[in-house]
């Protein structure tokens, strides 16, 4: 009699609970569970965050918007020498690390690894991930400092990554200057806001966004270390930009000189519609917002003004200072969740069905209304070839172009003439030259180096 009171009054509680977080519809499909099978399905939900995700992204109000400020790249060729020297010495005294991001599940290239494992060389087929680590590599060995690089991982990515870059040894990075942490994991939801299901006794989770990395940062105590060992300033970069530089002392340089709390590389946008955030200030801070955020008469500008007011736009390519977001961090403030619409695959009792998904996720960029920010502009070409589609626009084919034509100009600078043919390659490998400047010296220390290139080329 006692017992069965008991799980009366424990069968109350649970739908009681489910009732408030707004997930009843579960009760009678809990019903239908033997009891380990109720407690798997009850511990997944109760893991989940629900007051958190209430948190949910409210686009600014962006009638008193300006275009932000930027220093161009016409300023950059003016600036004093001293912003160079000092992000030289940051680099020089190890206070610089990494960040690449990695946990996202790369579902517009269809690859069925981590997008890092994805062959991206034109010629080598080697991986984002060589490229990246092979970048932080050449850093190091010019400033004889280690320069820790942090991966972001998620449960869907970590287990290959870990394997991936444990069989390659770390593409020669002391594996104690690699830090691999985990982001966390949100309720992918329907259109009703009710969770989606992965199996019978677990709900369906979606990684939490880049923007996740913050308090997966600070949660790994990857942030309090960094703090400790002096580091000032993280490099963020996005596994899918295989042009993505880890050595920016202009950059880094900046965020010191000017006391600020981010560095916030921007591009003139190819056109209105191309898909990267906009920069916008609004009061005196910088905000980035999403082109489908952005109000009806900003997504086709008509009048010069707000062409004007829409003209930047971010490459994901910034420096973050380690002691703002450990501010940040402790001041309690999380950032928002953005909702996605996303055909995703859920456990229903009919098997297994695509099912219209609503995917929680938080944006790095969200912290700049926080932040104290400088905007630096970048050379699109120089820095931004992102993977995200096989073919076509942002995709491994332009990428490889991208990557090539870039390469192109080392050589030229170093004095090469390069003719590149149709469907020829250029590929550089970081280990061999992972700057222009780096290349112009090793091609003098090289005096067969050949006076001429045409067709494929690939320096390793
Ligand atoms: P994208 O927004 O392009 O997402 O991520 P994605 O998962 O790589 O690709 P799609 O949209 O499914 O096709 C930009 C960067 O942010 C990282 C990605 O790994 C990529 O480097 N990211 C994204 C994370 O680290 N975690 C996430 O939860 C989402």
């Amino acid at each position: 009699m006692a017992r069965s009171g008991s799980s009366l009054l424990r069968k109350e509680r649970v739908a009681a609970y489910l009732e408030s977080i707004g997930q009843e519809f579960l009760i009678s499909h809990l019903t239908t569970l033997e009891p380990p099978q109720r407690e798997n399905l009850l511990n997944s939900i109760r893991t989940a965050c629900w007051d958190e995700l209430q948190n949910t992204y409210a686009p600014p109000d962006v009638i008193q918007a300006c275009p932000v400020e930027v220093v161009t790249l016409e300023d950059r060729e003016h600036l004093s020498t001293e912003i160079d020297r000092i992000g030289h010495a940051a680099y020089a005294n190890g206070e610089v690390a990494a960040l690449l991001v990695a946990g996202g599940q790369g579902s517009r290239l269809g690859y069925d690894h981590p997008k890092g494992c994805f062959p991206i060389g034109p010629l080598s087929g080697n991986s984002l991930f060589q490229f990246h680590c092979e970048k932080i590599l050449s850093v190091s060995e010019e400033t004889g400092k280690p320069f820790p690089l942090l991966i972001m991982t998620s449960p869907a990515t970590d287990d290959d990554t870990r394997k991936f870059l444990k069989e390659h040894s770390y593409f020669g990075l002391p594996p104690e200057h690699v830090s691999i942490f985990t982001q966390g994991m949100v309720p992918t939801c329907d259109a009703n806001a009710q969770v989606l299901l992965a199996a019978p006794d677990q709900i369906l989770k979606n990684p939490n966004g880049h923007g996740g990395c913050i308090e997966a940062l600070a949660e790994s105590g990857i942030l309090e270390r960094l703090s400790r060992l002096g580091v000032a300033e993280i490099i963020f970069i996005q596994v899918d930009n295989v042009l993505a530089p880890v050595f920016d002392p202009t950059g880094v340089g900046f965020r010191r000189f000017r006391n600020a709390d981010t560095v916030t590389k921007v591009l003139l946008k190819a056109d209105p519609l191309e898909k990267v955030g906009t920069m916008l200030k609004i009061g005196d801070r910088d905000h980035v917002i999403e082109y489908s955020d952005l109000p009806f008469t900003l997504r086709q500008p008509a009048t010069e003004q707000e062409h004007a007011l829409i003209a930047w736009g971010r490459p994901a390519l910034e420096i973050y200072g380690v002691e703002f977001l450990r501010r940040f961090v402790a001041s309690g403030a999380r950032l928002p969740y953005h909702l996605a619409q996303k055909s995703v695959s859920a456990w229903t009792p009919e098997g297994f069905l695509e099912r219209p998904g609503i995917k929680r996720e938080r944006f790095i960029f969200d912290i700049l209304p926080h932040a104290r920010n400088v905007n630096l502009e970048v050379a699109r070409e120089r820095e931004f070839a992102p993977v995200k589609n096989l073919t076509g626009v942002d995709s491994v084919e332009s990428a490889r172009e991208i990557l090539s034509k870039e390469y192109a100009r080392w050589l030229r600078e170093a004095g090469v003439e390069v003719v590149l043919e149709d469907g020829a390659y250029l590929e550089i490998s970081p280990r061999f030259a992972s700057t222009p400047e780096q290349l112009k010296r090793k091609i003098e220390s090289l005096p067969d180096f050949p006076k001429l290139v045409r067709g494929n080329l690939h320096l390793v």
